[in-house]
């Protein structure tokens, strides 16, 4: 039990000292993921299947309205902004092409992508990572004809970023007994596929000039409503939750070896796992209530969106999960208030 408590401080205080060492202006985010900090980049892909732009998304976010955020109030990275002083970056997808806003921060985050391309193949639209990543060169080519090389540099030198994906490489992907890369490859040839893509994402990040990554661990899948599903008594996939671990604990090896490999590179693991999993398991002592089913009662393997059929529960706060993947508001709060007091 000691054990996530000092890896809560250690990382508290790298991400201060990390804060700190951001000059005095206010830090310049970029964000990267999936639909756990996505603020409605899919709302702009036509086709895309995982999108969140309708009711009863957003019921308890500022207006009322959905936004393409995947819960019912604001994302973990809207909170963590939040505790920075700082307005929630803007969808990459709702900017102009050059656009002020590309100075002060971005989000690229976009529902079902993975680390690798194929995964989330039946949301037919989606930004991958690499997707992503090559959105950031655009916008660092921008910035240059903006403000010029060497200012375009410094601000991406100093700038953060927050990375959080990996979910839909196993929800998404090896999860799914369907789709080719659950039956192609054991998990142990999957991981190694994950872990060596990510390498080379994070140094193409790296040589595009990200220096401080604050990489978000995974969650307890096993334990999300769409994977409790499959167990005949509701209980969390023990296995998923293995699988998760050894993802979490490659991926810290990875950054180690990355921070030792990249000169100047500052990379963080940010462990949400233990956090995560402790509110699932105590949701009493947060003051919630419920962890074992979604709000929305939508928890199925495939599908689980909160679709305005839906039937909402009837106190919003009182659980941890909104549909059959993502936390409420709530939980969200109480997690960002665990990881970066
Ligand atoms: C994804 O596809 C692009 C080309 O479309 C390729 O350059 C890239 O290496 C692929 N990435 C992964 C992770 O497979
Ligand atoms: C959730 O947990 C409660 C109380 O522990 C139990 O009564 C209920 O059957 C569980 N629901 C599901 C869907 O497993
Ligand atoms: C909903 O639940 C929260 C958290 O348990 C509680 O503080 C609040 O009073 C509840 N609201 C209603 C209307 O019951």
């Amino acid at each position: 039990m000691a054990m996530p408590v000092l890896a809560f401080a250690a990382l508290m205080f790298t991400f201060t000292d990390m804060i700190s060492t951001v000059s005095a202006a206010l830090p310049v985010t970029y964000v990267f993921g999936d639909s756990l900090t996505e603020v409605g980049n899919n709302n702009y892909l036509q086709y895309s299947l995982a999108k969140s732009n309708y009711p009863w998304y957003g019921i308890d976010y500022s207006g009322g309205k959905a936004t393409g955020r995947f819960t019912n109030g604001r994302t973990i990275g809207d909170l963590i902004s939040e505790k920075l002083g700082i307005a929630s970056p803007p969808a990459y997808l709702s900017l102009s092409g050059n656009d002020d806003a590309l100075l002060k921060g971005v989000n690229f985050a976009s529902g079902g992508a993975g680390i690798l391309n194929d995964t989330g193949l039946y949301f037919i639209q989606r930004l991958s990572f690499d997707d992503q990543i090559n959105s950031f060169k655009k916008i660092k080519e921008t910035i240059k004809t903006k403000i010029g090389e060497d200012a375009a540099n410094k601000l991406c030198y100093q700038a953060m970023y927050f990375i959080g994906i990996g979910s839909n490489d196993y929800v998404n992907n090896f999860l799914q007994p369907f789709l080719a890369d659950g039956q192609q490859y054991t998990h142990d040839e999957f991981i190694e596929l994950l872990i060596s893509t990510l390498d080379q994402q994070l140094t193409r990040l790296y040589q595009l000039g990200a220096r401080k990554m604050i990489f978000h661990g995974l969650g307890p899948l096993g334990c999300i409503p769409s994977q409790r599903v499959k167990s005949k008594t509701g209980q969390c996939l023990k296995r998923v939750n293995e699988w998760i671990l050894e993802f979490n604990s490659k991926v810290q090896k990875l950054i180690v070896s990355l921070n030792h490999r990249l000169p100047n590179a500052k990379l963080i693991f940010a462990d949400t796992y233990p956090a995560v999993l402790d509110l699932i398991e105590n949701p009493n002592t947060y003051g919630l209530k419920v962890s074992n089913r979604s709000c929305c009662n939508v928890d199925t393997n495939i599908g689980g969106l909160c679709l305005p059929n839906s039937k909402l529960c009837s106190n919003r706060s009182e659980y941890v999960f909104w549909d059959a993947f993502h936390p409420t508001d709530a939980a969200n709060v109480l997690l960002a208030e665990k990881l970066f007091i």
